[in-house]
């Protein structure tokens, strides 16, 4: 791992500090959060000790804080015993049984309110027809399912009863699914007819009969939820309805007990190589940084309508869709679509029409709906809208100021959040009445996170604008407990250097004379070009600076001169040129470059498309671009594939 020398050469110096509405309505202030700071330092278990206490309704409270006899897997508050379920419902009821849990908006139109009680009562009565069908404690159950209140009831059902949940994205395949299951070794799977996105129906039943078909012999019950009423076939001894089985279950259900450090679910992501990884998180230290970082980072109030537009089968709709906003008594937004249907106002017609204000998207989306235009937004009443945030990966600047400015009105902070499905919750993010946000910053550790940027020694990096590895140095709460059924994998993938003292996050960085986090990109897609260590991201940002370019990305490809050329895809905002070629502008964009970074990045390959290609998560697949780049033949699983016909457009063919 030779990684000393990344340079960076991404100025970029604006500061935007909370405007004085915000800081005097926000929950946190300078001096509270610099004493949440100090005391962290003084006493990092202590410090997650006091909020675990303040935050968490325990069943039993814990008295040790922290067990690192097997480290690196921790367990947080080990003899403590409580339900994250009983924590995100029975706990609201006294003061918020009437409280809007959930809006929920069907791509279709459809709107449902649904109470705190009420969505007790349906988790409760879901929980029960779970024990019904045989599951208990520890047993694995699959969740396939739309964008609908009825995932969120499965997640909170599963944790209510102590069944480890393993949600899986709706647009994945049938093949991924099998894999998952399998891995899981499922005895039960959830799933619906079908969901409704971009328009049509996505045929959740019919995969879900291809992935059982033949192979996971542990899985005994699907279970099957009504959202299109479109045919779907039924095997009699294996599926069953959802309104069947739950239509005499009380709806009341004592919660299972758990210990704190007892797994909550499986997430499966995908690693550098190989099959998807199962990342185990635990039930007490994932629920307090859900909370926490509610509370910090989102500035959670009771007034509060909160929209985290992730799909449940991500960590981002677990943490800030299915846990977070229930387990703070929140007021959140459910949207079962794509935001493009019935055209680019969606979102922010959902926005109006429910009183949004706090909204929470990633920047791809915000640059898909940048491309349609101003006039787009400034259609609607985006007034109620008081905080906006991203996640996954690094945004823009202009991404930024535009969604400062037309999205937020000037008036809304930014908090751009760094974290992975591995932490669980926020690492490194502003706290909005407090933090000068600067646009494509990430900001700081938040208070009991103990990042750093290191070298190939496990050293420090303290000087400005030099980036290294980002590593966390101390255990948090919500950190990954272990790769299900492979711990020495979690062990080679996370902790690999430094005498396996820190996490390694698989993210390089730097911070700027201020301490503030740049990510620059994940460690496998940093270029050497001539010697010189280049992010690929700050490439891609550079590129979208340029007025005429909309998105792009940046692979490297083999050279035998530099040892990696930079291979640039382009999506300009107009028309694409005539068979993708057009030398004048590729002339411009490499000057543009240059200019911007630096003659050494300047890309030797520039190849327009429509589109780039990207997962349904919006992820830009890159390992199939860099096959592209090098002209090798396509092996990758293009399934997932958002349009499958700009594979020949990026392969210069079309
Ligand atoms: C990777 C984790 C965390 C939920 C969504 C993605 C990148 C994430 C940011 C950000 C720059 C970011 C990192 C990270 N990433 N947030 N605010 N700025 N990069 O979860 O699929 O586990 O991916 O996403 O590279 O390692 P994930």
């Amino acid at each position: 791992m030779a990684q000393e020398n990344i340079e960076s050469t991404l100025h970029e110096d604006r500061q935007f500090p909370p405007s004085k509405a915000f800081v005097d309505t926000a929950s946190l202030h300078a001096e509270q959060l610099e004493a949440l700071y100090q005391r962290a330092e003084q006493d990092h278990e202590g410090f997650w000790a006091d909020v675990a206490r303040a935050e968490i309704d325990w069943k039993q409270p814990f008295a040790k804080t922290l067990d690192d006899s097997n480290a690196p897997h921790y367990r947080w508050f080990p003899d403590g015993k409580l339900n994250v379920s009983y924590n995100c419902l029975d706990r609201q009821l006294e003061k918020n049984a009437d409280k809007t849990a959930i809006i929920f908006e069907g791509e279709q139109g459809d709107v449902e309110h649904i109470s705190y009680r009420d969505l007790h009562q349906r988790v409760c009565v879901f929980a029960n027809a779970l024990k019904a069908q045989g599951v208990t404690k520890g047993d694995r159950v699959v969740i396939y399912m739309p964008m609908i209140t009825e995932a969120v009831i499965a997640m909170q059902a599963c944790a209510r009863i102590g069944a480890i949940h393993s949600v899986v994205f709706g647009g994945f395949s049938a093949s991924s699914l099998k894999d998952r299951i399998e891995d899981t070794g499922a005895k039960l799977v959830i799933t619906a007819d079908g969901g409704h996105r971009g328009g049509k129906i996505v045929e959740l039943k019919n995969t879900t009969d291809q992935a059982l078909d033949g192979a996971c012999d542990t899985v005994e019950t699907v279970i099957v939820f009504k959202r299109t009423g479109h045919d779907v076939r039924m095997n009699p001894s294996r599926d069953v309805w959802w309104t069947d089985i739950t239509r005499d279950q009380p709806d009341t259900c004592e919660p299972e007990w758990m210990d704190a450090a007892d797994p909550l679910f499986l997430l499966y992501t995908s690693g550098s190589t190989g099959k998807p990884k199962g990342i185990q998180h635990g039930c007490g230290g994932y629920l307090l940084n859900a909370i926490t970082s509610m509370r910090w980072v989102f500035d959670i109030q009771d007034s509060d309508v909160f929209w985290c537009t992730a799909d449940v089968g991500w960590i981002t709709g677990h943490t800030y869709v299915a846990y977070g906003p229930l387990a703070t008594g929140a007021t959140q937004v459910i949207y079962e679509g794509v935001p493009t249907v019935p055209d680019a106002g969606r979102f922010w017609d959902v926005c109006q029409r429910h009183g949004v204000t706090i909204f929470y998207t990633a920047p791809t989306a915000i640059r898909a709906l940048m491309k349609v235009g101003d006039d787009v937004p400034k259609g609607y009443d985006l007034s109620a809208l008081r905080l906006l945030g991203t996640v996954g990966e690094p945004i823009n600047p202009e991404a930024w100021m535009w969604y400062y400015n037309v999205i937020g009105g000037g008036r809304c902070p930014i908090v751009d959040t760094w974290w992975q499905t591995e932490t669980g919750a926020h690492m490194i993010a502003p706290v909005p009445g407090v933090t000068h946000a600067k646009p494509g910053s990430c900001t700081r550790p938040l208070p009991g996170i103990d990042a750093a940027i290191v070298n190939d020694d496990g050293e420090e990096i303290t000087k400005a604008n030099q980036g290294g590895y980002l590593v966390i140095r101390k255990p948090w709460p919500s950190m990954i407990q272990t790769i299900w059924g492979d711990d020495q994998r979690y062990k080679d993938t996370y902790w690999p250097y430094f005498d396996g003292k820190f996490y390694l996050a698989g993210d390089s960085a730097r911070q700027d004379v201020d301490g503030f986090y740049w990510i620059m990109g994940r460690i496998d897609d940093v270029l050497n070009v001539s010697g010189h260590r280049l992010g690929t991201m700050e490439i891609e940002s550079a590129l979208v600076a340029h007025p005429k370019v909309a998105e792009a990305a940046v692979v490297g490809r083999p050279h035998d001169v530099k040892g990696e050329a930079v291979f640039a895809y382009v999506v300009l905002k107009g028309e694409r040129p005539e068979g993708g070629i057009d030398d004048e502008m590729t002339q411009e964009l490499r000057n543009w470059v240059g200019t911007e970074i630096g003659p050494i990045a300047k890309p030797d390959d520039i190849r327009y498309s429509d589109n780039l290609p990207k997962t349904r998560s919006g992820k830009i697949m890159r390992r199939l671009l860099r096959a592209i780049a090098k002209g090798e033949e396509i092996t990758q699983d293009t399934s997932t594939l958002e349009n499958e016909s700009i594979l020949l457009q990026l392969q210069g063919k079309a």
